[in-house]
């Protein structure tokens, strides 16, 4: 896929690297996290890394590489900060995508995992939506849901929904890169 995606995370990579491993090309992935190990994951397959733990300065310096890289479409995969209205507003609607696990509206924010363990819901799953100025609020893309078995734990709930998300989030994201190529 020829088309430019980056990629803005937090953690251990797990998207991106199901992202990379289905051919979708990342011009350069950025991290809050220096020692994120997603950045790790994108040092190994060559691709341009950024990080900075200051906030505003990590957002200036991604709105000048969306420029130098031509990218289309920014990819949250595991961001744990919330975008600035500013840096929302400078890039085009529908252009950044994030990836929950819950069914947005449902356990926004962090620990969306827990926070369905918690509340002993009988379902949960993975929200795909764009990026609005709100905490995961932004006009929902795809969403698909599980069971939550009662032998579940923080864990085996967390696998069975990264399992969803690998496949769903670079399904997704290719469906957008070849709507927007036929616009
Ligand atoms: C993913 O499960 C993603 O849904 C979640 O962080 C994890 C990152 O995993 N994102 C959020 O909770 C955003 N609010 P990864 O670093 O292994 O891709």
């Amino acid at each position: 896929m020829c088309y430019n995606i980056a990629v803005l995370l937090s953690g251990n990579g797990s998207n991106l690297k199901a992202i990379i491993d289905k051919g979708i090309k990342v011009s350069f992935v950025a991290s809050n996290n220096p020692k994120a190990l997603g950045l790790k994951i994108a040092k190994n397959e060559n691709i341009p890394i950024y990080s900075c733990n200051n906030i505003s300065d990590l957002e200036e310096e991604v709105l000048k590489l969306i420029i130098k890289y031509d990218v289309k479409l920014l990819v949250l995969a595991g961001y744990m900060k919330l975008l600035s209205k500013y840096f929302v507003k400078s890039l085009p609607l529908k252009f950044i995508v994030n990836i929950h696990p819950s069914l947005l509206p449902k356990y926004k924010g962090m620990n969306a995992i827990k926070q369905a363990l918690e509340d002993c819901a009988q379902y949960t799953g993975v929200t795909i939506h764009y990026v609005d100025e709100g905490m995961d609020s932004g006009s929902i893309i795809k969403q698909e849901i599980i069971k939550i078995n009662e032998i579940d734990t923080l864990e085996t709930l967390k696998h069975r929904l990264q399992l969803i998300e690998h496949r769903l989030y670079s399904d997704t994201i290719k469906s957008i890169l070849i709507r927007n190529l036929q616009n």
